[in-house]
């Protein structure tokens, strides 16, 4: 770091203008004011610099690749950060059982990069790869592009290490499928969001790399075809379905005014769908997608479609969907929301929204809103709504909050499906849980955590 850094007790810390970015999320939407950075190397200064911030009850956000989309990796006082940055070495990897063990702060492209040449991949995928720490990623419970083929983080995880707001360190880091003793404590650390310990390593089963990756995009006239589209794909494309994302034409829209990037069947289409197939014989499986392609096209259910026919194609079709989110802050503002909705009424919700911002939607400056926007897993019930605001604007975030929220829990949904609550959304978490779930979650928190020095920090931020 800065040339003002220094070693306290053997812990880099900074204290210079480098502190900046830990300051503040790469949307910019987010600012704490910490004066320390703490960079520990090893779970025992983890330990150290928790027992001592607990014990002079000084507050402590744990930061990864800080690439989280809800505020929860960033101060938003003055605590102190404490960046895993330095904890990323690869602990072992098992090549006949495919698990890995590393430490929180290893990059998950790093990661993912280490397993491709031992042809395993990491059961994890997301936009943020090369900044993102597989540490925040279990930490936040990521789901990503692939969770429709490898599961959740629930489930590939086998065993953590982290450390307690006291200075505990809990060493479970299981590299067993199998082990029915008692309770599953790690579960609550997935997707805990550091409210209870920050993940110091993780254990993680990971599956063989496919021979076969083979990507299709394609343009549809309605939602009610693009459900038709995956109900196919799933009968035709089975255990190789992969990934099955969903674009509006308003995502696409935007990324190619922002980017510049051409789109491959130019952006006229109301919705437009990426499916990947993964499998072990490249032949087979893109004879397979192109009679699914050729099916639902005959079909009428598919307007126009186009198949990737080698790595630079795939890439380039990859970056129609991922480079959605990276575009969007373009104008200024990103208001997002990540939601899982029943399947047949995940859209509505995009329209309902573009018809309540009515008129504030437009081209020009006096507008605030660019435009609603969604995109997300479909083969996972889960939307991203984002709304494009030229720049963040009190009266925008008043007409959509709670009232996104409220039109998801009358649907029974959840107000979020993959990235967690941070600051965003730990107020609106009733809206998702129950008062029992909410008082029982308190309960673990109260356990785990009973130095809570203030209401702010009791969920979000005293660890
Ligand atoms: C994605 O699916 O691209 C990520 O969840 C990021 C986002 O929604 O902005
Ligand atoms: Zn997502």
């Amino acid at each position: 770091m800065g040339s003002d850094s220094a070693l306290i007790n053997g812990v880099e810390s900074d204290a210079t203008e480098d502190i900046e970015p830990f300051n503040s999320d790469w949307m910019r939407k987010y600012r704490g004011h910490t004066q320390l950075v703490l960079k520990p190397e090893s779970t025992e200064q983890v330990s150290e610099i928790l027992k001592y911030c607990n014990e002079h009850t000084l507050a402590v956000v744990p930061q990864g690749g800080n690439t989280g989309l809800v505020g929860g990796s960033v101060p938003v006082f003055d605590e102190i950060v404490l960046s895993l940055a330095r904890m990323n070495r690869i602990r072992s990897f098992d090549e006949v059982s495919g698990v890995l063990v590393a430490d929180a702060g290893v990059i998950l492209e790093v990661a993912d990069q280490y397993l491709a040449e031992r042809r395993y991949i990491f059961p994890l995928d997301l936009g943020a790869k090369g900044s993102c720490h597989i540490g925040g990623n279990v930490a936040t419970n990521a789901g990503g592009l692939r969770l429709l083929r490898y599961g959740s983080l629930h489930g590939n995880v086998l065993g953590l290490e982290a450390v307690l707001p006291d200075g505990t360190i809990v060493d479970d880091l299981s590299k067993l499928r199998k082990n029915n003793t008692g309770y599953d404590l790690k579960q609550l650390f997935i997707g805990g969001e550091g409210t209870i310990g920050v993940i110091t390593g993780i254990s993680i089963v990971c599956p063989q790399r496919s021979n076969a990756v083979n990507v299709a995009y394609f343009a549809l006239e309605s939602y009610e075809k693009v459900q038709q589209a995956f109900v196919e794909a799933k009968k035709q494309l089975g255990e190789i379905l992969s990934a099955f994302e969903l674009m509006d034409n308003a995502s696409q829209r935007l990324l190619h005014q922002a980017s510049g990037r051409k789109l491959p069947l130019g952006g006229d289409h109301p919705f437009y769908c990426l499916i990947e197939t993964s499998g072990s014989n490249t032949e087979h499986d893109s004879e397979k997608l192109q009679n699914f392609l050729e099916y639902v096209m005959g079909e009428e259910i598919v307007l126009d479609g186009v198949l990737a026919e080698n790595q630079t194609q795939i890439k380039e079709l990859w970056s129609c969907r991922e480079g959605v989110p990276e575009h969007l802050p373009h104008w200024g503002g990103v208001y997002k929301y990540d939601l899982s909705i029943p399947i047949a009424e995940l859209y509505d919700l995009v329209e309902a929204t573009r018809e309540r911002l009515g008129h504030l939607i437009g081209d020009t400056d006096e507008h605030p809103v660019v435009d609603a926007v969604g995109y997300g897993h479909m083969g996972d019930s889960n939307l991203h709504l984002n709304v494009a605001t030229r720049g963040y604007n009190k009266e925008v975030e008043k007409i959509l909050e709670p009232w996104v929220y409220e039109w998801v829990s009358k649907r029974n949904g959840s107000i979020s499906a993959e990235h967690g609550l941070g600051v965003a959304k730990k107020a609106y978490i009733g809206y998702s849980r129950s008062e029992t779930m909410v008082k029982l979650m308190k309960q673990i928190k109260d356990l785990y955590d009973p130095v809570s020095i203030d209401e702010m920090w009791t969920c979000e931020r005293m660890c």
